[in-house]
């Protein structure tokens, strides 16, 4: 059976912490056993954002890259690729600009929030409002059927669709009157994967973020993380070694879930019975986060010590992504009557006279 394609991007933001891997990057490993996979690094949507401020970009580019390969994205499954080397994403873009109602981009929830979120950055641009015409050109220049993502995302997915939908009707030839769908449609209308990772608590206990300063790295050093591990809060009513703990309050505990699995029901009871004491208990913990870690850092260091081969990984990825590219452009130019040689346009006069 045909492999679904699949298209999924991150913006290069720096390295990547746990909660981007539960939330998305494991899911992309695990997928690439099942699907056609695409990753993207988006750094077009960084500079929406960052423009003002482009100094770390290409450094952020390395780092994702990185990340992405010791954690296990397998460059001879899947197309890794840089979106700006592949222009052929802002042409669609451009198109699809002709056939998003405003409206769409205004009412949108994520750019509503965005711009009241990030309000020392001057967000009220073209560029920005146009972030999802953006993203619907990333996912549908591939044809991808489907689009792994966080929730955080899904009003892009469904202006993707909304869109794919619309240009479809339009120029998808012919509508079968019975389904009402076109009879040749350019685009499928791609479907989003919700990760089905809860979100990772950072180590003061609120959401594991860069910006909070409460994450732990993908390729910080094993040392670092059981230090980390040492910080992390606790069941605040256990304060004695003494006392009985709650582990479902727990920071701790919720990652023993997630990282310690074998474990977990005997931590639990040591935990309420008091016969573990939170120091041994975080040990534990950071002896599973750096089982897991290691062998990612290992072939992080393996691709950090290479990066003539990264850079050829990226080009070919990006060679790859580009001939498919160029292949939807093809269809969509010849739909909408644009001429791919100037010698068309007076083709097209001289078959009128005929
Ligand atoms: N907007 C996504 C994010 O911030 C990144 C992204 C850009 C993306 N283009 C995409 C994700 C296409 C999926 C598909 O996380
Ligand atoms: Fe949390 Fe473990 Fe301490 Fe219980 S023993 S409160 S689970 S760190």
């Amino acid at each position: 059976m045909r492999r679904k394609r699949i298209l999924s991007g991150m913006r290069p933001t720096g390295r990547l912490h746990l909660g981007n891997y539960l939330g998305a990057l494991k899911n992309w490993v695990d997928l690439q056993n099942s699907h056609e996979c695409f990753f993207m690094i988006a750094d077009w949507h960084a500079l929406t954002s960052d423009y003002a401020d482009p100094s770390q970009l290409r450094a952020n580019m390395r780092e994702v890259v990185l990340d992405w390969l010791g954690a296990g994205i397998d460059p001879a499954r899947s197309t890794v690729f840089i979106q700006s080397l592949v222009k052929e994403h802002a042409e669609l873009a451009l198109l699809f600009g002709m056939f998003t109602p405003l409206a769409w981009c205004e009412r949108n929830p994520s750019y509503k929030d965005q711009i009241v979120q990030l309000a020392n950055k001057e967000l009220e641009t073209y560029g920005f409002l146009g972030y999802p015409v953006l993203q619907a050109a990333d996912i549908l220049i591939y044809r991808a059927e489907v689009v792994p993502v966080g929730e955080d995302q899904l009003p892009h997915l469904e202006i993707t669709r909304e869109i794919a939908r619309r240009v479809n009707y339009m120029h998808g030839g012919p509508i079968e009157p019975v389904t009402n769908a076109p009879l040749n449609p350019i685009f499928p209308e791609p479907e989003a994967l919700l990760s089905p990772a809860p979100k990772l608590p950072g180590l003061d206990g609120r959401k594991m973020s860069k910006s909070y300063g409460n994450a732990i790295n993908l390729s910080d050093p094993a040392d670092a993380v059981t230090a980390a591990t040492r910080q992390m809060v606790t069941d605040p009513a256990r304060v004695r070694r003494s006392d009985p703990g709650n582990p479902e309050v727990c920071s701790v505990f919720a990652y023993h879930k997630l990282f310690t699995t074998d474990r977990v029901e005997e931590i639990a009871a040591d935990c309420r019975s008091a016969g573990i004491g939170c120091t041994d208990c975080k040990k534990i913990l950071a002896g599973s986060l750096n089982s897991m870690l290691d062998p990612m850092r290992e072939r992080r260091a393996q691709y950090e010590s290479k990066p003539g081969e990264v850079a050829e990984i990226l080009e070919a990825g990006t060679a790859r992504a580009r001939t498919e590219a160029q292949a939807t452009m093809a269809v969509l130019r010849e739909r909408l009557n644009l001429v791919s040689a100037a010698a068309d346009t007076m083709a097209a006069a001289a078959a009128a006279q005929a």
